[in-house]
Formats: structure tokens, sequence, C-alpha cells
């Protein structure tokens, strides 16, 4: 088969990992640099072009790979495939709901699976209120975009919320509100899904002085055993965003498990060296398993 790797680095982990399983495996992959592709609309079908070669007809299959600082265009890229019916592990249309998490938690919300109370606004003249519809401070207030823990705020205090909101606010910076979950206690999970099957979980711990487990801020990762609540939980997360491939995030609070985020392109590295499980090779089966439906 023919692949396509949209990434913008052939030399990060997840890229080579992918790319390194699917020759193994007999397939032609090819890393394509998404932020180099062009598409061409007008008369005739759609042409999408690399730098300037033509790879409309190139691949059977795509794996997008694209980054937070270019979901647009990369979901643009990944549509014009969808469209030329090419097959993608990522709907175009998930990888941009999961990319704001206002947008998740929306459908997340809609489709009864729990999350955090959470609130979002723009009004700068009751703070205060929404802070109370809460359940008052601690609060977490977060960019709606923001990965890798940056843009995590805790506010502890009603006067450091209410300072901090009102600055994004008056910055017109896209932000939420969510009652802090105290006794996730610096903890999270983060599952696997790969065509519509959990295959592989971890629990991240985040560093004494935080209070988010992102490993890229330095938590720290190991196996975990998940519950069939949060196995349902992440299954039907996947599916509602249209991803074949996604990371669920989910935090255990008194009330059970509630989910926080969806990452429609997630790291392999954290979760292949801590559970030992070829997600790599998890991946490019599920694109033989749909293409060979498909054709
Ligand atoms: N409501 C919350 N209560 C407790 N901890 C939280 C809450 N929201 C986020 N966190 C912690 O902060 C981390 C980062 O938050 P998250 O929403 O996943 O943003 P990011 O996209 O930056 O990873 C989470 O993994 C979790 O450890
Ligand atoms: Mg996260």
């Amino acid at each position: 088969m023919d692949i396509g790797l949209l990434s913008q680095s052939a030399a990060v982990y997840s890229t080579k990992r992918i790319a390194e399983e699917a020759e193994q495996m007999g397939h032609y992959i090819e890393v394509v640099d998404h932020t180099k592709c062009s598409v061409k609309l007008g008369s005739g079908k759609p042409k999408i072009y690399l730098v300037d070669e033509d790879i409309t007809d190139e691949f059977h299959a795509i794996i997008p790979r694209i980054g937070a600082n270019v979901t647009r265009h990369g979901a643009s890229i990944v549509k014009q495939f969808e469209l030329n019916g090419v097959f993608s592990t990522a709907r175009a249309l998930g990888i941009v709901r999961a990319r704001n998490k206002v947008r998740t938690l929306q459908i997340m919300s809609r489709r009864q699976i729990p999350i955090p109370e959470t609130l979002f606004s723009v009004n700068p003249d009751n703070i205060e209120e929404q802070i109370k519809i809460l359940g008052g401070t601690p609060v977490v207030i977060k960019l709606q975009e923001g990965t890798h823990g940056l843009g995590v705020i805790l506010a502890e205090t009603k006067k450091s919320a209410k300072s901090i909101i009102d600055t994004f606010y008056k910055m017109d910076t896209s932000i939420l509100i969510q009652k802090f979950i105290t006794e996730a206690n610096g903890e999270d999970i983060r599952i696997f899904v790969v065509g519509g099957q959990v295959i592989a979980s971890m629990k991240r711990t985040s560093p004494v002085e935080d209070f988010r487990s992102n490993v890229h801020r330095g938590a720290g990762t190991a196996s975990v055993k998940i519950s069939d609540k949060e196995q349902h939980i992440a299954l039907e997360a996947a599916k509602y965003l249209g991803l074949g491939v996604a990371g669920i995030d989910l935090i255990r609070s008194r009330k059970g498990p509630l989910l926080l985020e969806v990452n429609a392109s997630p790291g392999l590295h954290g979760i292949e060296t801590t559970t030992g499980i070829n997600v790599a090779r998890e991946i490019v089966r599920y694109v033989e398993k749909q293409s060979r439906k498909k054709r």
C-alpha cells in the first residue's frame, strides 16, 4: 500500500516509528510536510501538490500528524484527500474539533460523556458570577487552544482568578474556566484509541511542584489498568469526534472519570516506552484494514 504520512518533520519519534513499521510491513510510506502542500481547485479534479510535485493520486491512505500550530491548513489538506476519496486515520473535522477544548467539551457534553464543570464566556463584567456558577474557587483557567500544559493555570483564590480571567478577556484571548478537581492529585490517564479499540493506556503523574501532569512539564509515566467506564468514555470520544487514532485524556474524580481533552495527533514516545506496546504497528494495521475495506 502507498501511505502518506503528513508530518512537518521526518525526524520526530512518532513519525519515525510509524514510517519504520509501515516499511517493515511491506508498505511504501512517504513523509509529506503538509505545510509545503498546496491545493488547486477549479476546473477538473482538485489537485494536491507537495511543493511542485503532484501528489493527488499518490496514496491509498494518509496518516495525519498535524501540529497544533498549523491545524487549520493541515486540516484543509486532509479534507482535500478525504474529498478525493483517500482514507485518513483522522477526519479533518475531527482534527479541528479536537484542537479546541471548548468545541470538544461541547460535543462530549451533548453525548453525555462526563467532563469537569466548565464555563466559557467573554464578558469581563460578571466574572465573579462566572466563578460562582462553577461553585467558587479553586478554578482552572485554560487557553481554549493550548497544549502541553502551557496556558493551563490554577487560580486558588477569587482574587487571583478574577485578575487572570479579566486579563484574558481584555486581551481577547479565548479561554475556559473549569472546576479544579483536587482529588485528581496531579494525575491523569492517557488512553490510546486506534480503530475503535483501546490499545494502550498510561498514568501520568505531575512533578511535586505542579498540578499539571503533562510529560512536557516533567510528569512521570506508568502503565495503568483502566476501568470499563474509562474505556467506554475513550471509545465514545474518539467516535464522536471522528478520529480513528486518538489520545484521550481523563482525570479520576470522586464522581468517576472525567474527560479533559482529546488529542488528534497523540505522541507515541511516552506511550510506547511506558507500556512496551507497539502502537505504531497498530496504527498501520488499522490503515491496512480500512483501506482494504474501501477497495
Ligand atoms: N479541571 C482540572 N482539575 C485538575 N487538574 C486539571 C484540570 N484540568 C487540567 N488539569 C491538569 O492539567 C493538565 C493539562 O490540562 P489539559 O486540559 O490536558 O491541557 P493541555 O492541552 O495543555 O494538556 C492535565 O493533564 C491535568 O493534569
Ligand atoms: Mg492534556
